[in-house]
């Protein structure tokens, strides 16, 4: 498959390192100071494009991507207040586009169990939640789109609910229905998330650590290849199920 990368920073370098190894070609890079018919052009030459570029890039991404009629990856964080507007766009134009705030696998099935786990022991008395991310320095948004989303998993899940608080109050207690999720920035760190649990006579903490930035390239090239025969706006756990049934697409 021809790959256009959008963004080619940590995360744009490692998608062309394993797309690469997966017999792809990536035939181009778009930079924020690409000219607009160059991109255009690049669009159509491309069978899929990948954007892991920064939040103010993704709405003219996916304009990009429909007007080529191409289909888009989006690794992109921080544009959460955009997302169902976006996704309306794509499903009402017959667009292809796939998004998640995390393309590891293993991340994947981390929301999944850990937030299902959080659920239980919060319909228990005295059980409390927190969520902690930590990042590289480099970081341009706070908290990850990972810590976002495990916060809404829990916020659906937990009975009764509960609010996810960013950043924890500093003048007044957190009430009985909030949670907090605290932020660490630190060196080169590629990303770990930690669910803390406390209970009245347990404490559990489950800890996702990305050991380099493979694992969320891998993701987003077997999600570039799942996308090519299909049309609308996408999550990751379509993808997912067919990774888990070992399926390789052609
Ligand atoms: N979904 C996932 O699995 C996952 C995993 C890791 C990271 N991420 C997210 O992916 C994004 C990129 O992360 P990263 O670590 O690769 O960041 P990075 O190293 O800062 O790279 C971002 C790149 O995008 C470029 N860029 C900025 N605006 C652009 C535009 N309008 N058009 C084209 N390129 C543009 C930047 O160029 P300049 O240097 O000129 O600004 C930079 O080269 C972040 O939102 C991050 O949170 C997602």
């Amino acid at each position: 498959m021809r790959i256009a990368l959008i963004g080619y920073g940590r995360m744009g370098q490692a998608v062309e390192r394993v797309a690469t190894a997966r017999g792809h070609a990536v035939v181009g890079v778009i930079h924020r100071a690409t000219p607009r018919s160059e991109r255009e052009s690049l669009a159509h030459a491309a069978e899929a494009l990948i954007d892991f570029s920064h939040a103010s890039a993704v709405a003219e991404s996916v304009e990009l991507a429909l007007g080529a009629q191409r289909p888009l990856v989006i690794g992109t964080t921080g544009w959460d207040a955009q997302r169902e507007a976006i996704a309306q766009r794509v499903r009402e134009s017959g667009g292809s586009v796939i998004y998640a705030p995390n393309f590891s696998v293993a991340v994947q099935l981390y929301l999944q169990h850990a937030a299902a786990l959080a659920a239980q022991l919060l319909r228990l008395e005295s059980w409390d939640v927190a969520i902690e991310e930590i990042h590289h320095r480099g970081k341009a948004d706070a908290p990850s789109g990972t810590a976002r989303a495990l916060a809404e998993r829990l916020q659906r899940a937990a009975q009764p609910p509960r609010e996810a608080v960013y950043p924890a109050p500093t003048e007044h207690r957190l009430t009985e229905n909030q949670f907090a999720i605290g932020v660490l920035r630190l060196g080169s760190e590629f990303g770990t998330h930690r669910l803390l649990l406390d209970g009245p006579y347990d404490w559990i903490e489950i800890t996702h650590r990305a050991k380099s930035r493979d694992g969320f390239a891998y993701g987003a090239v077997r999600a570039a290849e799942w996308l090519r025969r299909r049309t609308g706006f996408y999550h990751f756990q379509e993808v997912l199920n067919e990774i888990l049934s070992h399926t390789e697409e052609e």
